[in-house]
């Protein structure tokens, strides 16, 4: 029996814009979306556009995301922001170890880990990201990296022999990632098949069926129908062209209606 998974296309907005663009963007995006039904849209801004977005999103169908947060509910942690802080903020999803705070914020496995755990206990989605370097996949080990990173990530999941369905996974090689450079559909989709057949093995089929696995790295309105078309590719992580209303809501439309 095949698994409906409803697509999803989230905007990671990285450390970009003011707040009256933000307000601007969302606009367009809710005027975008309207009557559009069947696909999730998420907007992950920097922590201190939470508030702002909330208010340009109010009740439109759009998800409120935190970009990273610590694994620990409060104390002297400088610098920090808690999964509750998130969910206070309105947020029901938190993107965690992208490759930009695995390679310049030190972010390993381990931390990425503990911040899983942290939010799924919050009950705050998570969407964790998995990739690997160029250097990685011409030495032929993109397979290898991408079960360390799993194993590594989702170790706590692995430990209670339970990886709640809702869990989102964003496959983003890094030598996608802001290069223009995109996987070609049938490069992404080997990843895909390959992280879902992990699933499965460590979990099981029902789980692997229902989990949603992104794609990430440059993904425009020019290549999006065509990474949807892929079975396994169950929505996009944006994060260039997730900053402009207009190629981001045509993003969202991939279907053409
Ligand atoms: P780009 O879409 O700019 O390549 O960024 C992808 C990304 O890192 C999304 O998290």
């Amino acid at each position: 029996m095949m698994f409906q998974r409803t697509p999803m296309i989230a905007g990671n907005w990285k450390m970009n814009l003011r707040h009256s663009e933000a307000t601007a963007l969302i606009k367009t995006i809710r005027q975008g979306i309207e009557g559009l039904e069947g696909v999730e849209v998420l907007v992950a801004p920097p922590f201190t556009h939470l508030a702002v977005a909330r208010e340009a999103i109010g009740d439109a169908p759009i998800f409120l995301a935190g970009q990273n947060m610590h694994w620990e509910m409060s104390g002297a942690f400088t610098g920090e922001i808690s999964g509750r802080m998130l969910q206070g903020a309105t947020c029901t999803h938190v993107i965690l170890g992208h490759s930009e705070r695995r390679t310049l914020f030190n972010e390993t496995n381990e931390t990425v880990d503990l911040k899983v755990r942290s939010a799924t206990f919050l009950g705050l989605i998570p969407i964790v990201c998995v990739g690997e370097t160029l250097e990685e996949r011409e030495a032929g080990n993109t397979f290898d990296v991408l079960k360390t990173q799993l194993d590594g990530s989702l170790r706590n999941f692995k430990a209670d022999q339970l990886m709640r369905p809702s869990t989102i996974l964003a496959y983003e090689p890094v030598w996608a990632i802001g290069t223009g450079r995109t996987a070609t559909p049938e490069q992404a989709q080997e990843v895909h098949r390959f992280i879902r057949e992990w699933i499965e093995t460590t979990f099981n089929t029902g789980t692997a069926a229902q989990v949603r696995i992104l794609y990430g790295g440059s993904v425009k309105p020019e290549n999006i129908s065509d990474l949807m078309a892929q079975p396994d590719i169950d929505g996009a992580l944006v994060g260039g062209a997730s900053l402009k209303g207009d190629s981001f809501v045509q993003i969202i439309r991939y279907k053409g209606h």
